[in-house]
């Protein structure tokens, strides 16, 4: 089986429209999952929803989904300075405001994990791909790639993975792959706002059910501008479009 796995798109889209593009013209893909974080951060969250829903594509809840779905107070984001804090607040309020109920309810009904046996599951000892926003334990976690390989392994035991299974997750918006004990770890990155200095949206295609499982990041240029003119457009504020055109590195 080859999955696309599409995450953290945070109501980008355009660049939600153009992954979804590059994966119609490759023909051996078998099914597209999402990672979760649909909104937040760009003005098109009801937008985002309705076309993930419209294309029947399958997913979890990422932090911003349950929390803008539940109502919480908080997005449940890291800041690294105040002013980061502040933005990210604005972001949630506005995101909070502008989703309808429809969206809400969608939000909020979003599993926490999903558990995909790529050859069905009526084959013993098959592999498991294992669907997550952040980590097995929190969507909140950030899994960034400077963790240790002992980190990998417990959170392994806790979703339930063994040698040859692969564990998905996005949440830090930067991209990595790394097996420790037969268990893949893959970072899929972010379509909508990465955070690697690539400006460009970016998933993975994950081909598992026999043989080692194969990982590849596919980075797609897509019509930034239109997104950094809505988010212009909007009382979201202007540094989410000036660092969508940096990846999300130092300007
Ligand atoms: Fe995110």
């Amino acid at each position: 089986m080859k999955y696309a796995l599409i995450s953290d798109i945070h109501a980008n889209l355009a660049a939600l429209e153009a992954v979804l593009t590059d994966i119609d013209r490759r023909a051996d893909v078998d099914a597209v999952y999402q990672l979760g974080d649909l909104v937040g951060y760009a003005p098109w969250p009801n937008e985002t929803v309705e076309l993930i829903r419209a294309r029947a594509i399958a997913g979890i809840a990422g932090n911003y989904d349950s929390t803008t779905g539940t109502g919480s107070r908080h997005c449940g984001c890291k800041y690294e300075d105040p002013e980061q804090e502040t933005l990210s607040h604005l972001s949630y309020e506005w995101t909070r405001k502008h989703v309808t109920p429809v969206t809400r309810r969608y939000l909020a009904g979003l599993p926490f994990r999903l558990d995909l046996w790529p050859r069905g599951g009526h084959i013993p000892g098959g592999p498991r791909l294992l669907l997550f926003h952040g980590s097995p334990t929190l969507n909140t976690l950030y899994w960034t790639e400077d963790r240790p390989d002992a980190f990998g392994s417990q959170m392994a035991g806790i979703a339930g993975a063994k040698a040859g299974d692969a564990i998905a997750f996005g949440h830090t918006h930067k991209p990595w792959h790394r097996v420790v004990d037969g268990v893949h770890f893959i970072n899929t990155g972010s379509v909508g706002k990465p955070k690697d200095g690539d400006w460009r949206a970016g998933y993975v295609l994950l081909t598992i059910g026999q043989g080692e499982p194969h990982v590849e990041f596919v980075r797609v240029e897509y019509d930034v501008d239109r997104t950094m003119q809505a988010i212009r457009g909007s009382e979201l504020p202007d540094e989410f479009a000036a660092q969508l055109r940096t990846g999300g590195a130092p300007r």
